[in-house]
């Protein structure tokens, strides 16, 4: 690296990204402070508004490769945390390729750490293998496995990570992330996908729904998810060996999120505001009329909200990760979830556009 490291933050302009800037940016000592933080974002607009914070902002369209491979290049990119786009291989591998062009122009050791989804590790998301410890060195073989077998696991985004990785000589870090609440603390987008798309969808309906089948799948707040990007980066910055590669999985998981019980107190919370006629959920009268109206995907909506999965962090606690958010805090805290709606909800969704 070079003496001060360059690390590179993607999707500043979006609920994970954004936060994940602000908490680094936050940071009065320790290695990250020391090191020179660049943001991407893709619009005139979101360039202006992360701006504000006087760091150097990337305007680039990270699907676009001779775009990303410049932006490495000219501001000597040694590190990327890749908030932007879990699923999409496309930007995954134009950063990996372009830090490996990175590695062999300058000698230096790059690293890359990639966002993707807990549901992943659900059945309902093709994984069959129940329990997954996220220090099991096998689960990339396994997912090669699977390949595609469950639309849900297309395209194959991890395999290619760790792939792709191990032959540009940039070594990999992969984050499943699970359902992400709270507020965010970026500059632009501050709300996450899940309970502000069914509050929304509550409102406009004027009734809170549940799907026919309980889920109880892992969730984290947001605080605690960049806690767990900046143990990692530290280490990556300190220079201590952490697993990476097909053996590094992080796993964002908390506690869980029992999505009846959810409902039921978005419901409450709704009624006692007057924005519903109920105070108690009911069931979506079918899979269809809950994707027109929550926006989530047809193909992807058991999977969102009825997944379980059984998915265990270790890596994270290894190198000092603790969540401070649990269950009863969460479940405490859905009024507020409502209320950030009301408060933030001013930047349009565009997560599910490209699929
Ligand atoms: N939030 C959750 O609960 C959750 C859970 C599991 C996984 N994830 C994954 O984590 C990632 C981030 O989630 P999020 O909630 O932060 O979503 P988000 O608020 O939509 O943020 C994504 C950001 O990436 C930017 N982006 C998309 N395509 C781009 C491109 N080609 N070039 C440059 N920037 C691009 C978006 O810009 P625009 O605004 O211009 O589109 C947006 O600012 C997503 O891939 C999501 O699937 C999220």
């Amino acid at each position: 690296m070079t003496s001060v490291p360059n690390v590179l933050i993607t999707g500043t302009s979006g609920f994970i990204g954004g936060s994940l800037l602000a908490d680094l940016l936050s940071r009065a000592d320790g290695p990250i402070k020391n090191a020179r933080i660049f943001a991407a974002a893709r619009s005139d607009e979101q360039v202006k508004s992360v701006s504000k914070l006087g760091i150097n902002v990337l305007q680039v369209d990270l699907t676009d490769e001779k775009s990303v491979l410049d932006a490495v290049l000219k501001n000597e990119v040694d590190i990327i945390v890749h908030t932007a786009g879990a699923i999409l291989p496309q930007m995954a591998t134009n950063m990996i390729k372009a830090l490996g062009e990175r590695r062999r122009v300058s000698g230096i050791e790059t690293h890359y750490i990639h966002t993707s989804v807990a549901t992943m590790f659900s059945e309902e998301g093709g994984w069959p293998y129940g329990q997954v410890k996220d220090s099991d060195g096998s689960i990339v073989e396994k997912e090669k496995k699977l390949g595609e077998s469950n639309p849900v696991r297309k395209p194959e985004t991890n395999v290619i990570v760790a792939e792709l990785g191990k032959a540009q000589g940039v070594t990999t870090y992969n984050v499943p992330v699970p359902t992400v609440y709270g507020r965010g603390t970026g500059e632009w987008r501050k709300l996450s996908v899940n309970i502000p798309a069914v509050t929304r969808a509550s409102m406009k309906l004027k009734t809170v729904y549940k799907f026919e089948k309980d889920g109880h799948p892992p969730a984290i707040h947001i605080s605690d998810l960049t806690a767990l990007y900046g143990a990692i980066l530290e280490k990556i910055l300190l220079k201590e060996t952490i697993p990476s590669n097909e053996n590094g999985y992080y796993f964002a998981v908390a506690h869980k999120s029992p999505w009846w019980e959810v409902m039921e107190r978005l419901a409450q919370s709704m009624h006692a505001r007057g924005l519903v006629s109920e105070p108690t959920a009911k069931v979506w009268p079918s899979w269809e009329v809950a994707a027109e109206h929550t926006g989530f995907p047809l193909i992807f909506i058991r999977a969102i909200g009825t997944s379980n999965g059984d998915l265990v962090p270790v890596n994270g606690p290894k190198i000092g990760w603790q969540p401070k958010w649990d269950e009863k805090m969460y479940l405490d805290s859905i009024d507020d979830e409502v209320q950030a709606v009301l408060d933030l909800d001013t930047v349009k969704m565009t997560l599910w556009d490209s699929l």
